[in-house]
């Protein structure tokens, strides 16, 4: 218990956005989540992060038709969703974001934590996004797994941008005083010559060239981290409980998803306040995908290049792929060498990390 508390207030579930340019660089000052809460202590739980089903449900861990898919401060877009301290970020259509959160130890903790028969790519995060900035009303049920990659599915309100591993193969937290014994902190560090002592993981996407200008964009980033009837399952299966158990094939046990809001302000490709890397439509009005990712020294303040080349680094039924099951390649799998294995010893031979 104590490991866990030392794990849990060591870092909120604070997130920010960051604009990228076609090398995969970070440019400009950071943007905020919707309703940003910068500290953890004395803030109630659900103003800062949101679990569904809820730990306390009387009956049992199961979604409701009615489950709000984000906490009660994200749902309305208002004057006091964003401040001058956390202010929206400004990009343009076609533009790459990268939406950065804390692992929280559930990448480079496992063995602390002691998480239960959880997916090898620790959960897959799934990118809706919409111009229906008020989501007052927003079931999860009518949305995640509804919405498409076309837009056409579910309520039409939106669509499926990009699914990403929640591991994105860089991140890692701060070895706690406990010690560590995973041996991923250590490996990450010195492979990406990276001085800190975490890092944030993140999740890019590319913001619709087709977005209107001078209104906010709203992405939803919404975590599927089921606990699987078994253990070595590459990624959650993209269905609710798939109880498969009749099939042979693993299904869901627990359902556990965890669900956040960021807005971008659209602004025109061109305009100045970008400074000098400029929407990719500003020069060519049919401008699409235009990265060219550069060799980065820092990732810290990269984008990854694997999610600015390919938004399906999980592929599902909803993105249009002709599957029934979620699947994904080992090889698109941070420590995919996982994958099956039904007994961890730590640490993690190299050849896995
Ligand atoms: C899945 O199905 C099996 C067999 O019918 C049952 O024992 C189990 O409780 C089911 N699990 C869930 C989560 O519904
Ligand atoms: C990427 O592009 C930005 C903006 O033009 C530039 O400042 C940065 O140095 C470039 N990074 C690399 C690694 O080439
Ligand atoms: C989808 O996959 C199934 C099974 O592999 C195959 O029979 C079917 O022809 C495929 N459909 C399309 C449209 O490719």
């Amino acid at each position: 218990l104590l490991s866990l508390l030392e794990l849990a207030t060591a870092h909120s579930w604070s997130r920010q956005t960051r604009r990228l340019a076609p090398n995969g660089t970070m440019i400009g000052a950071p943007g905020y989540e919707r309703h940003h809460n910068d500290q953890d202590l004395g803030v109630a739980e659900d103003h800062i992060s949101w679990v569904m089903p809820p730990n306390d449900r009387p009956d049992g861990k199961i979604i409701h038709l009615d489950d709000k898919i984000v906490r009660p401060n994200q749902r309305p877009l208002g004057d006091s969703s964003y401040t001058d301290q956390y202010p929206m970020l400004k990009v343009a259509p076609g533009d790459f974001v990268a939406i950065q959160y804390t692992e929280n130890g559930h990448v480079s903790l496992p063995d602390k934590t002691g998480q239960p028969v959880k997916p090898v790519n620790r959960g897959t995060v799934y990118l809706y996004g919409t111009t229906e900035n008020d989501l007052t009303n927003a079931n999860l049920v009518d949305i995640h797994l509804k919405w498409t990659s076309d837009g056409t599915g579910g309520d039409g309100k939106g669509k499926l941008l990009a699914t990403r591993n929640y591991d994105d193969g860089q991140c890692y937290e701060a070895i706690p005083k406990i010690g560590d014994t995973e041996g991923i902190t250590p490996y990450r560090q010195s492979t990406f010559k990276n001085d800190q002592s975490n890092l944030m993981c993140q999740s890019d996407v590319q913001i619709p060239t087709d977005v209107p200008v001078g209104k906010p964009y709203t992405i939803i980033w919404l975590w599927d981290w089921p606990t699987m009837s078994e253990e070595g399952v590459a990624v959650p299966p993209a269905t609710w409980y798939a109880n498969n158990s009749d099939t042979g094939k693993p299904y869901v046990k627990i359902p556990e998803l965890y669900a956040s809001v960021v807005d971008f302000d659209i602004v025109d490709p061109c305009d100045p306040s970008l400074g000098d890397v400029k929407g990719p439509t500003c020069k060519n009005k049919n401008a699409k995908n235009v990265v060219s990712f550069a060799t980065q020294t820092v990732p810290v303040n990269a984008g990854v290049k694997a999610q600015m080349y390919n938004p399906w680094l999980v592929k599902v039924p909803q993105a249009g792929f002709n599957v029934t099951d979620a699947t994904a390649a080992p090889s698109d799998i941070p420590l995919g060498g996982l994958i099956g294995m039904k007994q961890i010893t730590f640490p993690l031979p190299a050849s896995i990390l």
